[in-house]
């Protein structure tokens, strides 16, 4: 273990002399030319603004790094110009890899329901295995923004609306990414993004302006950020927003005071894309080379698409408005980077075409995926029993838009992998062929498109939904109605779906319902008159195969929803850990003086955390090992659970905390930990959590992170809403805190 630490910082030291002795051989141009990155042409991932005789610029030194190569081929090729160049410094290849290369997996927000950290990070390792086998250096992944708005379209991209659980997801998904350590041939760079708060554009449209004082900032939106770092992540993205007013780009305090300084991050941060120059149309930069100055002096060292750095930093340099130590920077953080990636020992070594092909027909990424996908799907409702259905069931009408298309289940942010077609990808139709024996009969029709406003489907569907003993439908949103510039006003299920939903319920037949999306939907008419609903998101291409083993028992589910579903748009913002507000509703009818609206019940459709099994699970003898715990100490919840049902099952045990009076008002109740255990039918399993000051403290307005001794209030349940057992314990003393000093913002007396 010493000896691992000593080769260690031996290995950086060497690292930092070689780059020290690169730099000093460097240009001014030529430094400038690594802070340059462009998008190659294998995908393209946004708009493409300038036009660069990429080749020639490779060779002249005047790239650091492209996005959107891909392939062992094609990054090969392009490492070769680079090869020309005067230094011979590596290019670095960057793409995202979002949710899986080659193998697809569930969408990060799917991903999220799964609540298994285990299987999160398998899957990142997956796809860094088979994205590093194509050339592949970096990943723009994992984002970890949390978010509470279901209209913004990244939504699926990230863990959800909560910090706690977004913070574990972040640091799995890097470690995943990076594997043992950055140059092993099956780690890719990860980079955690969009630093920061981006997820909290306004009225949920993507790019927005976000409003936020520094103590949700720090409370909510940055401890993600702070998990992928201490998970050791290579890199960060900065954001398109501006933050009260300052576009993250130009952000000092964010970048420089906050990462760089205050979290000591040694990596390096790419701007978003264009995101350089954007800031002429924020408002906060006049041109270009204004825009240049602003992102290098506030800490943005790598400048994506926009040619900023490219065509101004060496003038702004020269005319001594940046200092050149600046550029120097920047430029050590990425050279290191290539070091520790071995890329000056082989800069091919990643672009292996023999090991691509071993990797990117590996069938255990397919088993994992399979296993992912059917860990994220999230039980609704089961009222009837009707699922897990019978293998011997004679016939089955699988009915809607997302049956059979095949690359759909990809969902947004799939990486169009060049040279490989589609068949490996397994339709929900196929899936459910593999599972049902000789004896069933599948019928099929479409009903309707995604975005139909036509139902001339319907009668087709009706007429085969009448020769079945079982109906499934499977509806939602087409896999490029949630993503990156896919904010939606309304989040209902699109076009006449629903109305092919209530067409199909007057047949009588029982009917389950699979709801894919990228996003917590609106289904409200569904949701109340439809016995059986499965949450499938997005689920890659091992989709029709996990559907499959769920429907049918193999897999019992046992996802937990990541966010709050609302009941209506106007409900938006809605989240778990609220405040409680001076005039809290006392049930969801309550609307007399009280924070609601009179239009609608007070609580979500399905709550965060909440999620069924095909069996049950008791909640029993929750014992605290002491009542009044001092700051140094800590204390331990311990609760039973039992599997009291007919079959084996996970469940995921929350515990949630409350600090029921403190100078900064606290939330009604806040994740602090949770536990997924498998349990045969009629085993008990007694779990123990382990509770600390650290877990009780919390950002007061001077951004001291502090506990206030008092009462908490301890819950442990199988949702947010579904609290099952509760308690309480006093900490015994503030962290040199009262209530007139943490409140700083307040004037004094
Ligand atoms: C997105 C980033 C992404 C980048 C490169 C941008 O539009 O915001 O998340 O990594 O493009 O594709």
């Amino acid at each position: 273990m010493l000896l691992a630490a000593f080769s260690g910082v031996a290995q950086h030291k060497d690292i930092d002399q070689k780059v020290e002795a690169l730099l000093a051989k460097m240009t001014l141009e030529e430094k400038v030319g690594q802070l340059n990155q462009y998008s190659g042409d294998n995908t393209v991932t946004g708009p493409l603004t300038i036009n660069p005789n990429k080749e020639q610029e490779i060779k002249d030194g005047k790239i650091g790094s492209l996005l959107n190569i891909m392939g062992s081929r094609y990054t090969r090729q392009y490492q070769e110009l680079a090869m020309k160049s005067r230094m011979k410094i590596p290019l670095l290849f960057g793409l995202d890899v979002i949710h899986g290369y080659k193998t697809t997996f569930p969408i990060p927000l799917a991903e999220a329901a799964s609540w298994d950290l285990a299987a999160i990070e398998l899957s990142a390792r997956v796809a860094a295995r088979e994205s590093a086998s194509s050339g592949i250096h970096w990943t723009f992944a994992p984002m970890v923004d949390i978010s509470r708005d279901p209209r913004w379209g990244r939504i699926m991209e990230g863990a959800g609306e909560d910090t706690y659980l977004g913070s574990a997801i972040a640091y799995a998904r890097v470690k995943g990414f990076q594997g043992k350590k950055l140059g092993d041939l099956d780690a890719v760079m990860a980079c955690a993004k969009h630093f920061a708060a981006y997820g909290a554009a306004i009225g949920g449209r993507d790019y927005n302006s976000v409003e936020m004082s520094d103590r949700t900032l720090w409370e909510t939106y940055l401890p993600p950020f702070k998990a992928a770092l201490d998970a050791g992540a290579a890199t960060f993205m900065n954001s398109f927003n501006d933050i009260n007013g300052v576009p993250s780009t130009g952000n000092r305090h964010l970048q420089r005071d906050i990462l760089k300084g205050q979290w000591k991050f040694t990596g390096f941060v790419v701007s978003d894309w264009t995101s350089i120059n954007e800031m002429i149309a924020h408002g906060f930069s006049a041109d270009k080379k204004d825009a240049a100055f602003a992102a290098i002096t506030a800490g943005s060292d790598m400048d994506m698409e926009s040619s900023a750095y490219r065509e101004n930093l060496a003038q702004l340099v020269a005319e001594g408005k940046v200092p050149e130590a600046i550029v120097d920077d920047a430029v050590r953080r990425i050279l290191r980077k290539k070091f520790e990636l071995g890329l000056f020992d082989n800069p091919y070594r990643f672009s292996d075409e023999k090991r691509q092909q071993k990797e990117l027909n590996n069938p255990e990424n397919a088993k994992a995926a399979r296993e992912v996908a059917a860990k994220s799907i999230v039980l609704l409702k089961n009222e009837k029993n009707i699922l897990p259905l019978s293998k011997g069931t004679k016939t089955i009408a699988f009915i809607g838009p997302m049956v059979k298309p095949k690359r759909a289940n990809h969902g947004f942010w799939a990486v169009d992998v060049k040279d490989i077609d589609s068949t490996y990808i397994v339709s929900q139709w196929e899936g459910l062929e593999r599972k049902v024996g000789k004896n069933t009969k599948l019928l099929y029709a479409r009903g309707c498109g995604f975005n139909d406003t036509s139902k001339a489907g319907f009668a087709e569907a009706i007429a085969v939904a009448n020769q079945a003993d079982v109906v499934i439908l499977s509806i939602g949103e087409k896999h490029d109605m949630s993503g990156e510039a896919k904010s939606r006003s309304t989040i209902n299920l699109p076009g006449v779906q629903e109305e092919l939903v209530k067409e199909l319920q007057k047949t009588g037949k029982p009917i389950v319902i699979l709801i894919n999306a990228g996003r917590p939907l609106v289904f409200d008419w569904t949701a109340d008159n439809m016995p059986t609903i499965v949450y499938t998101w997005w689920l890659g291409s091992e989709a029709g195969n996990a559907i499959a083993d769920v429907l049918f028992g193999d897999y019992n589910p046992s996802g937990k929803l990541p966010m709050t579903f609302p009941r209506n748009e106007g409900q938006i913002p809605i989240y778990y850990n609220h405040l409680n507000t001076g005039r809290p509703a006392k049930n969801e009818d309550d609307h007399i003086y009280v924070s609601a609206y009179i239009d609608l019940k007070n609580t979500p459709k399905f709550p965060f955390g909440f999620g069924l099994s095909y069996t049950t699970f008791a909640y029993a003898d929750l014992k605290l090992s002491k009542t009044a715990l001092k700051r140094s100490e800590t204390l331990t919840a311990s609760v039973t659970i039992t599997n009291t049902g007919k079959v084996a099952g996970e469940e995921v045990v929350q515990l949630y905390l409350r600090d029921k009076v403190a100078s900064i008002v606290r939330p009604v109740k806040e994740l602090k930990g949770f536990q997924k255990i498998k349990l045969a039918p009629g085993e008990s399993k007694t779990l123990t959590f382990t509770i600390d000051d650290n877990m009780l403290a919390f950002y007061h307005a001077n951004l001291d992170f502090k506990s206030e001794a008092g009462q908490f209030d301890l819950m442990i349940g199988a949702s947010s809403e579904d609290i099952r057992l509760k308690s309480g314990f006093e900490l015994l003393e503030s962290q040199g805190v009262n209530k007139d000093e943490s409140n700083l913002s307040m004037p004094k007396p």
